[in-house]
């Protein structure tokens, strides 16, 4: 039986802002009702467009913000009634590594007191403090001679590699990688993928991997979720939702990632047509309405609910409603 690590259940993160002259407020419904369980050991993918809530979904996991409504459960703990100690336990084991390393590091310090910093925060003495940072740089396979330099004197991969050694020194348990290749060169880019494997595979970790690119979600995650404007439309395991997508938006998505399928080039796609549509301004009914090839009139008009199919898939679409699990 797998083990939750995390588990929310319909959480939602609003944020309230003034539109037009007359300030009028209106919410910005980044995370909208997200139902999501990720299992120790496990690597799970979030993939959506630009916009569409992951980062925050992201904050609201790693306590950075409160959720509007809900609350993110933590190994069985209820983080918003979480006791002192049992939140100083959750910072220590949840770690996360941003998609840009350089805004990750003070520019003044050396890596040495960059990556000593949240031990030194944690009330870790410098001495051992020190000799976790030289193990940690080990971990993430770089030369200890770095501990001197500083950001400016380091290339991207570096930078990456050192932000997720500081990550590491606190012992986490779960990850979350927040676009954590995006900045990278390519040729760094699967360097960096290979490092994040081993490790998760080395420490036992667990990952959330949060992405644009279906390409590092095929190579890396054993799940993956999918976001529209604010809403979990797919989740379930990475091969199934890559070879068979259920929702019209994750089947856009895969007909829109140019390397994934070289051996389908000749085949007819569908290429999603439309913009992402905008979370100040939602369509009403399912959100995806508006670019669904599948549309029809109750698509306007109501919310699809989240449907189980075969093999731990969900989707969130009334064209299973049907035929649920066999579809
Ligand atoms: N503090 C805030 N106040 C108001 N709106 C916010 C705030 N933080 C995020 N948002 C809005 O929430 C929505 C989701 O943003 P978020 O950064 O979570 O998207 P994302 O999926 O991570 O996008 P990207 O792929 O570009 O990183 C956006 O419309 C964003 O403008
Ligand atoms: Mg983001």
């Amino acid at each position: 039986m797998s083990e939750a690590v995390i588990e929310l259940n319909n959480l939602k993160k609003y944020f309230k802002i003034n539109i037009g002259i007359k300030n009028k407020k209106a919410y910005v419904k980044a995370v909208d009702g997200v139902t999501l369980t990720i299992n120790k050991g496990e690597i799970v993918g979030l993939v959506g467009e630009s916009g569409s809530g992951k980062t925050t979904l992201a904050r609201v996991l790693l306590n950075l913000t409160k959720p509007t409504d809900s609350h993110v459960v933590f190994n069985g703990v209820n983080l918003s009634k979480a006791t002192s100690k049992e939140m100083k336990k959750f910072r220590t084991e949840v770690a996360v590594v941003f998609q840009d390393p350089a805004s990750n590091l003070n520019p003044r310090d050396t890596v040495m007191n960059s990556i000593m910093r949240p031990m030194i925060l944690h009330g870790i003495s410098k001495k051992i403090a020190k000799q976790k940072a030289i193990d940690s740089l080990e971990l993430v396979k770089m030369d200890s001679r770095y501990l001197n330099s500083y950001p400016h004197q380091l290339s991207g991969g570096q930078l990456q590699r050192i932000a997720i050694a500081r990550a590491l020194v606190l012992d986490p348990k779960v990850m979350i990688l927040d676009e954590p290749t995006s900045a990278l060169d390519i040729s760094v880019q699967a360097q960096i993928l290979n490092l994040l494997l081993d490790l998760q595979e080395s420490l036992g970790l667990t990952y959330l991997v949060i992405t644009h690119d279906l390409n590092v979600i095929r190579y890396i995650s054993d799940r993956v979720a999918v976001m529209y404007l604010g809403k979990l439309v797919e989740f379930g395991p990475t091969k199934e939702i890559i070879e068979n997508p259920k929702h019209p938006y994750t089947e856009g998505l895969m007909a829109a990632s140019p390397i994934l399928n070289p051996h389908d080039r000749d085949k007819e796609k569908y290429l999603m047509q439309g913009d992402p549509g905008s979370l100040i301004n939602l369509p009403t009914g399912c959100h995806f309405h508006p670019r669904c090839p599948y549309y029809t009139e109750r698509c306007q008009n109501e919310q699809p609910q989240n449907i189980i199919l075969s093999n731990g898939h969900q989707v969130t679409c009334f064209k299973y409603e049907l035929f649920g699990k066999n579809s």
